[in-house]
């Protein structure tokens, strides 16, 4: 069998010779395209503008044209080609070889068959589809050179992909509601340096059930794929959900272990995340699933540190005027919970990293916002009453990045809304430089506390008012 694999028949032979040649053929073709692009990207179109008004004003026409991802796709085409072209060369090469044994033998047509099928339509088949995706520029217009690339359609062979971020078009009228002609499906830029997870995370069948996979959706997110596409498979649930708690129950309880799936952590209930287990899994926030220690923060006279403002007294300083806000951190909703009870509406920010801090605080009865740093917060200019931030945006913040973050919070925020900073913390010696980004806003200084923390660093709280802004 092993040696009749690579012996055929005379008149096999003369097929494949045949192949061979389209093949050949082919791939010069090919060649010849990927040639002339670099030809265009060396500008020598550029230097002759009549030439190039000659052919569709080609300058716009290559400027919004992603000739990279064309080059990225070719390359593919030219490495399947080849290694097409090596397989058939070998083959031959073998046959050519044992010539006396190929005299006395016969491939079955099956065989043959099998051949062609698997070592050279489909290598020929994915290189052709490869060929396909790529998105040639229309040329539009009476030699106008209106060309439409869509954006980042190149850069991504898996089908799902490329029917996600494609613009869809409204089915019968021009104009939309929102005013647009299309809709635009959205991903983060950075998808593109995280590629192979972005189309692994995108490989399912449509209507079936997703992987469970929500770790490698978040690592691409945190990774800066966000907005992550969506998908067209079912999540997987939990088989065993019991009902949740009632919400006079559900703020100070911790939730009932079936409700979560375990799978990608490294606890595998509640209880496990305790403080006291050292292979709980996370670091920040140690010992908020706890719910006696929570039930003290914020509330409790006993605390020692100057850096820890009670609700109570924050909320005194604009009386009723509190009613919704943001806790932009690390925790399992706690803030929000005490919030609650006082009636002001708190969404708590949540990233699952090494612990179901999602889950907990939508089974606690609060809202959690699944969001990263990368992203604007999805809420309109001056319509907050508070923004509370604790537990993770500490000294070890890009200064750029802060400041993005720190204008975004600002815009949110209403005239008159409060930023409640709670225990940031850094290296004594940035202290100046975060103070001032602290400062640049000019709002109002309801408390500002500093207090050492270790040798080095040191803890800033502080409560700012926005002023009214008038133009
Ligand atoms: C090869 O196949 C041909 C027809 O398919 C047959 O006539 C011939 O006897 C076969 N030779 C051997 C060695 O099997
Ligand atoms: C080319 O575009 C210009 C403006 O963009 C327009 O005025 C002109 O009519 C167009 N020409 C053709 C042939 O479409
Ligand atoms: C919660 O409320 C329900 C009815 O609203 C009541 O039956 C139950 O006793 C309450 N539970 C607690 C712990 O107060
Ligand atoms: C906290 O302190 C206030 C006065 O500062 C007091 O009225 C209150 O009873 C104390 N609460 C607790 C739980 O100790
Ligand atoms: C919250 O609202 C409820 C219902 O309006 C009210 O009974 C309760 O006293 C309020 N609690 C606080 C702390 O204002």
């Amino acid at each position: 069998m092993k040696m009749r694999r690579s012996c055929f028949p005379r008149c096999g032979f003369a097929r494949i010779m045949g192949w061979l040649r389209i093949v050949l053929g082919i791939l010069v073709i090919i060649v010849s395209i990927s040639s002339l692009f670099r030809f265009y990207s060396a500008g020598f179109f550029v230097h002759n503008e009549d030439i190039c008004r000659h052919f569709y004003g080609i300058k716009d026409v290559y400027e919004r044209f992603d000739v990279r991802a064309l080059n990225d796709r070719v390359a593919e085409v030219l490495r399947t080609m080849e290694s097409l072209q090596e397989k058939l060369e070998t083959t031959l090469q073998q046959m050519e070889k044992n010539k006396d044994v190929l005299d006395q033998t016969n491939m079955t047509r099956l065989e043959h068959k099998k051949y062609l099928e698997v070592e050279v339509l489909r290598p020929l088949y994915s290189a052709h589809i490869a060929l396909r995706q790529i998105r040639l520029p229309k040329i539009e217009g009476n030699g106008n050179g209106t060309l439409k690339e869509e954006p980042l359609i190149n850069t991504f062979i898996t089908e799902e992909i490329r029917k996600y971020i494609t613009p869809k078009e409204n089915r019968i009228v021009k104009v939309n509601f929102y005013g647009t002609e299309k809709i635009y499906n959205t991903i983060g830029h950075a998808c593109v340096l995280m590629k192979k997870e972005l189309q692994e995370y995108m490989d399912y069948d449509i209507g079936s059930y997703c992987k469970d996979d929500w770790n490698l959706a978040q690592k691409l997110m945190v990774g800066g794929c966000d907005p992550l596409p969506r998908r067209r498979c079912l999540t997987r649930a939990s088989k065993v959900y019991q009902k949740p708690y009632p919400i006079n129950e559900s703020l100070w309880k911790l939730p009932d272990d079936r409700n979560v799936r375990w799978g990608g952590y490294k606890c595998r209930n509640f209880g496990c995340l305790s403080s006291k287990n050292p292979k709980r899994g996370y670091t920040k926030c140690t010992g908020c699933f706890e719910m006696e220690k929570e039930k003290l923060k914020w509330v409790a006279n006993s605390s020692s540190l100057a850096v820890d403002f009670l609700i109570r007294d924050v909320l005194a300083i604009k009386p009723g005027q509190v009613r919704i806000g943001l806790d932009y951190g690390v925790g399992t909703g706690t803030f929000a919970a005490r919030m609650r009870e006082l009636n002001v509406t708190i969404i708590s920010t949540a990233l699952n990293l090494g612990a179901p801090f999602n889950e907990i605080i939508a089974l606690r009865g609060l809202i959690p916002l699944y969001a990263t740093l990368n992203q604007r917060l999805p809420f309109f200019d001056n319509t907050m009453d508070l923004i509370h931030t604790t537990g993770f945006l500490d000294g070890w913040i890009d200064l750029l990045l802060m400041d993005f973050i720190l204008y975004d919070w600002d815009r949110v925020l209403r005239p008159g809304g409060l930023l409640w900073i709670d225990r940031f913390f850094c290296n004594k010696k940035d202290l100046d430089d975060y103070m001032y980004m602290f400062l640049q806003f000019r709002y109002k200084k309801h408390k500002w506390v500093l207090a050492p923390k270790s040798k080095d660093e040191v803890y800033l709280s502080a409560v700012l008012e926005k002023p009214p802004r008038a133009i």
